[in-house]
């Protein structure tokens, strides 16, 4: 049976809008990332462009130029029928429902769900997906990926904390 053991680190930082915003954070994705020299998929991509070798940035709003312009879910079953997978994908989604409609224009995410089932047929074997938000085990040992990394965010105060996890899918 799976065992989730990750390597636990504690970070304090801030908890914006636009999560790359807090240095800290954005420096642990891509280091992350630059473990492997391929392209990275950035879903949710925002407006931080990631220090790395190659980004592929899909994102609903047209305002940063993503190369996507759409909805990640659309986007993930156009990369499905053509077969296209990654080692690293990045999913940064809006936090809460809340959030999504107070930041975002008020567009759900769609069903995080099948959005997650859609993710994992994009990933590589023994690639990794490096998730933000409230949720520990994002796609989860049901998927078939086990937790290795694990970094808690401290925002202080009333601010609630939240994690970076990555998860790697086995060979
Ligand atoms: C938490 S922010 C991501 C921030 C990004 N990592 C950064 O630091 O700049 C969430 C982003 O998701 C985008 N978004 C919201 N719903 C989306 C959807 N259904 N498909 C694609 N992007 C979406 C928003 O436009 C926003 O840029």
């Amino acid at each position: 049976m799976m065992i989730n053991n990750p390597n636990m680190h504690y970070l304090e930082g801030n908890l914006y809008r636009y999560t790359f915003r807090e240095e800290k954070v954005k420096s642990v994705v891509e280091e992350h990332c630059n473990k492997f020299d391929t392209e990275v998929l950035n879903l949710f991509a925002g407006k931080h462009k990631l220090n790395v070798l190659k980004e592929f940035r899909v994102d609903l709003s047209a305002e940063f130029d993503p190369d996507y312009h759409g909805d990640a879910f659309d986007f993930l079953h156009k990369s499905i029928d053509e077969e296209k997978s990654w080692d690293v994908i990045v999913y940064d989604p809006p936090f809460t429902d809340r959030k999504s409609k107070e930041f975002f224009g008020g567009r759900r995410v769609g069903k995080y769900t099948k959005m997650k089932d859609s993710i994992i047929k994009c990933l590589n074997d023994n690639g990794v997906i490096i998730s933000l938000g409230h949720e520990i085990s994002n796609f989860g040992k049901s998927r078939g990926l086990t937790v290795e990394e694990l970094y808690v965010i401290n925002p202080f105060g009333e601010i609630r904390p939240y994690f970076i996890s990555i998860e790697r899918k086995p060979l």
